[in-house]
């Protein structure tokens, strides 16, 4: 038996395009995606989140010498909100990056890990909540859940 999986998302040329609140999230991932501590990668992620109490909390990806021991922006920013607002829904996790890493024009797209740990924050709250990306060439794209990332995942069907 064929069966079909799909899910629609939104695409801009820029994030600038978004309205005020979503531009100052990814504004502020911006920043925190500046202060990034990756001397390995060179690679800088940024993730700010928009908390349903209006608070909006920031994370970069931070490498180590032991490479494993390192961890992406997405993670760091998520399990912040977990260990200080445990209550309080996710609204909005947005993402951007800067780096050679990756061409220009590549769609930015988080690693399986922080989709399944994405995952997990909104099966948390009972509650979806919107991913904007924005690829290094300001490209945005925004999905409304965290779900849509991750079909098929482990623990959740
Ligand atoms: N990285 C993130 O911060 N988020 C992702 O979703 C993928 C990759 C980081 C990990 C590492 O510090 C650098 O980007 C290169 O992989």
């Amino acid at each position: 038996m064929m069966k079909e999986f799909s899910f629609q998302y939104t695409m801009l040329n820029s994030y600038t395009e978004l309205a005020e609140q979503d531009r100052v999230l990814v504004e502020r991932a911006f920043v925190a995606c500046s202060k990034a501590y990756a001397p390995y990668s060179k690679f800088h992620v940024g993730a700010s989140v928009l908390l349903a109490n209006g608070e909006m909390i920031e994370g970069n990806n931070q490498e180590n010498i032991a490479y494993p021991s390192g961890l992406c922006a997405e993670r760091v920013a998520l399990f912040w909100v977990g260990a200080n607002f445990p209550d309080v829904d996710v609204l909005t996790l947005a993402i951007v990056a800067k780096g050679d890493l990756l061409p220009i024009d590549h769609v930015l797209s988080p690693c399986g890990g922080c989709r399944q740990v994405m995952l997990e924050t909104e099966l948390r709250q009972n509650k979806a909540y919107r991913v904007i990306i924005v690829s290094q060439d300001m490209r945005t794209m925004i999905f409304n859940s965290a779900k849509d990332l991750l079909p098929f995942s482990f623990g959740s069907m």
